[in-house]
């Protein structure tokens, strides 16, 4: 186990090379901000879409709706390849696959995709098979009409996708956090709870809220008995450990709960259940843990959160269950949250009733969490204050904010030719 121990000196903000000053959030108070990370970040790293499990059948397929980069995708099962592609139709530019309503992401099962518009049909990788009325054009060679693909790569059974033709293997990005968590049996967590918001604020507000925990004792008070709740702000809150590798980040937390020293801790409910926020107390035997887990080796460990920059993030509780966060911009100040629960499957009423606790009580959580968002949106789009001072226990929001900053920067000064956009009227 990496003996990863609190710096000897010095603070973690400092260890990890960020300065201590305060932060400005114009990078989140701003449409043409926006429209850079656009361009810088959303166009040119690995975007997770999916899992492998929701593709287990030839010509299973799923669509994604990507506004930050502009796209919408098909991703599909063809053969034992997952491949992707740009949802467009080659013929007039129709939207491929859709159900009722163009903006909304579907998914299903089929042998060949065809165009509702004209009836152009397209196989699974994606070539052009059939043409209406062919002899009515000209020349047309099928085979330069085939779907626009997109690049599409598997990782730990993770699809992701990413539109720069120049971005490196997403095995290299995921750097030595991903590399550390290889092995865990993700594809064991088959029974999955999926909660979906539309969210008022700037996609990097909400992954501030969960890549901190010094808030927990304070918003979160009302999940602990009252007594309990009063020790918890006494004691505040400190990390395990904290890590960076290149954009991305990790915070490993404590847990305790599961289950808590004394039941009168918890709520009646998690009593009967033995279950609550940090999942099923006796989870199931996964085996030996991957090393990158519990980096600090503490016996007191509960969990780890990752963050692969830009939008995704994967939890790891130690009852052996996991959770994914995505943050999907819509606008500079709007996102689409997802937050998805992987349990292994419950062999009886009771097992399913310990999950549905654990699902519900995140839910509680991540409401108590989304509730602040638009609060904290409306007041830093007022600029009457725009720098705020960050702890060393939100190491990892300066880390963020940072890295998108840097990644525009980074970007505009490869290409020189920054994106012009006027602010929004
Ligand atoms: S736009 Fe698809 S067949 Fe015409
Ligand atoms: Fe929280």
């Amino acid at each position: 186990m990496a003996h990863f121990p609190k710096p000897a000196e010095g603070s973690w903000t400092e260890h990890f090379g960020l300065d201590t000053a305060p932060v400005s959030y114009a990078d989140s108070t701003s449409p043409e901000f926006y429209a850079r990370e656009q361009e810088a970040i959303f166009k040119r790293t690995w975007l997770n879409v999916g899992r492998v499990e929701q593709l287990r059948r030839k010509g299973a397929y799923f669509t994604k709706e990507i506004d930050a980069a502009g796209a919408s995708v098909i991703v599909v099962k063809a053969g034992d390849e997952v491949r992707a592609f740009h949802n467009i139709c080659r013929h007039r530019g129709n939207k491929l696959v859709w159900q009722d309503y163009p903006r909304e992401e579907t998914s299903g099962t089929c042998r060949q995709f065809t165009c509702k518009y004209h009836g152009w049909r397209y196989d699974l990788e994606g070539a052009l098979t059939f043409v209406q009325q062919q002899s009515e054009f000209f020349d047309l060679d099928m085979a330069k009409f085939g779907l626009a693909p997109v690049r599409c790569e598997v990782w730990e059974g993770f699809i992701f996708v990413n539109f720069d033709a120049d971005a490196p293997p997403l095995r290299e990005y995921m750097g030595r956090l991903g590399a550390g968590i290889e092995g865990y049996p993700f594809e064991k967590f088959t029974q999955v709870h999926k909660y979906r918001a539309e969210v008022g604020s700037n996609w990097k507000l909400f992954i501030d809220a969960f890549m901190e925990f010094y808030h927990a004792p304070v918003l979160h008070a009302k999940q602990a008995t009252d007594e309990e709740s009063r020790k918890l702000q006494g004691y505040g809150y400190e990390a395990l450990a904290y890590d960076v590798d290149g954009p991305h980040a990790l915070v490993s937390s404590w847990g305790g709960m599961a289950p808590p020293k004394d039941l009168a801790m918890v709520k009646p409910i998690e009593q009967v259940l033995r279950s609550g926020l940090f999942g099923v107390w006796e989870g199931p035997d996964i085996g030996e843990l991957p090393p990158g887990l519990n980096p600090s080796g503490h016996k007191a460990w509960g969990e780890d959160s990752f963050l692969f920059f830009p939008n995704f993030m994967i939890l790891v509780w130690k009852p052996n269950w996991y959770l994914t966060y995505h943050y999907w911009p819509t606008s500079y100040n709007t996102h689409i949250f997802e937050g998805t629960l992987y349990f292994v499957p419950p062999t009886n009423a009771y097992e399913r009733l310990q999950q549905e606790l654990a699902v519900v009580t995140f839910k509680e959580y991540a409401l108590q969490d989304g509730n602040t968002l638009e609060a904290t949106q409306t007041m830093i789009e007022s600029r009457f204050v725009e720098e705020f001072p960050l702890c060393d226990q939100e190491v990892m929001l300066r880390h963020l904010h940072t890295t998108a900053r840097r990644y525009v920067d980074d970007h505009e000064r490869s290409t020189a030719t920054p994106v012009q956009i006027s602010a929004a009227s």
